[in-house]
């Protein structure tokens, strides 16, 4: 039995993919994985040229590759500080609204047949303490309530059966998740825009504690929220640590192992509330953890070797 399978009735297990892995891992991804996201081709900047011209190249072939093998998809993402369209806010706040609006239609028209989910806003909250929301050009652009304003032409164009989420990091981090809170009640104050939050769970082998992603996971279905993981991976290194291994020792592969048994084990848990559980990479063959937060140092956050092989990491979730 593969991953997708021994799933099927708890919640759709995704891979973050792009142009190249469709193809390298292309076994791996139809065997194990009943849904995918473009890692960065459906992003705002990828799409849209400084001429003002679309690009959907890498975009479709992606699409075309979940279509016909019966994959959902997660799209990934509308708004956000980075790899956005930047020179549209050389333009005022109107000409703005209109061209992301047309943006919004084109992306459903073209890909809404097989995406199931939506990260509207991604990253927007200020990860020191003493700030709420982070700088952004989204914000300088459209004001205060810029967030609640996205989700209102996104709702206004994407079908009530898509999920559309607030998509964060850290958000376990009892002061940033605060925030995201506030975010969510201060956008859906009159109506539920926002549906579901979008957990990253880019996590290390030391932080956080399966139990603060428990408390993490609590609060925010008390919201009335439904739940997506959407970037996991699990690091070898503490976000802090800037040293290097050639290889992880026996230890640390079992405790890589352990811990995704235990993350696992608690989103089954939660199955009634979580739609999907998307890991941020097919294989450690490529991950943007190699690059992040120190440049060329190798890691192996994911569930399959550099090989394409399983990892105890997988045997680990498949057994129950
Ligand atoms: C964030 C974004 C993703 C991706 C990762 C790094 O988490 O949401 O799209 O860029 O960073 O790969």
């Amino acid at each position: 039995m593969t991953l997708k399978e021994k799933y099927k009735d708890y919640f759709d297990v995704g891979a973050a993919v792009n142009n190249e892995t469709i193809r390298q891992d292309k076994d791996i991804i139809l065997d194990n994985f009943s849904m995918i996201t473009c890692e960065n081709e459906m992003k705002y900047g990828s799409i849209l040229r400084r001429d003002g011209s679309y690009n959907y190249s890498n975009a479709d072939e992606i699409y075309a590759f979940a279509k016909d093998n019966g994959l959902k998809m997660r799209g990934h993402n509308f708004v956000w500080h980075n790899q956005t369209a930047y020179n549209i806010f050389d333009n005022d706040v109107e000409y703005v609204i209109q061209v992301f609006s047309e943006h919004v239609k084109n992306m459903h028209e073209r890909y809404g047949d097989i995406i199931t989910a939506w990260d509207v806003v991604n990253e927007a909250i200020e990860d020191k303490s003493s700030e709420y929301l982070r700088k952004s050009p989204w914000y300088s652009k459209l004001g205060d309530n810029y967030i609640k304003k996205i989700f209102e032409i996104v709702s206004g164009i994407i079908p009530s059966d898509v999920t559309l989420l607030y998509n964060d990091y850290n958000e376990y981090i009892p002061d940033k998740r605060e925030k995201i809170i506030r975010l969510i009640k201060e956008v859906n104050s009159d109506e539920k825009l926002i549906d579901a939050v979008g957990m990253q769970c880019h996590v290390n082998l030391y932080y956080p504690s399966i139990d603060l992603v428990r408390e993490t996971i609590e609060l925010y279905i008390s919201l009335g929220l439904r739940i997506q993981i959407t970037e996991m991976d699990l690091s070898y290194y503490k976000f802090e640590d800037k040293g290097c291994m050639d290889k992880p020792s026996k230890e640390l592969e079992e405790k890589h192992a352990k811990m995704y048994g235990d993350y696992f084990a608690l989103f089954r848990e939660y199955k009634d509330y979580i739609d999907s559980v998307t890991l941020w990479g097919v294989a450690d063959s490529y991950t943007w953890l190699d690059d992040f937060p120190v440049r060329g140092r190798k890691n192996w956050p994911l569930l399959f070797d550099e090989n394409g092989k399983p990892k105890d990491s997988y045997y680990r979730i498949m057994d129950f």
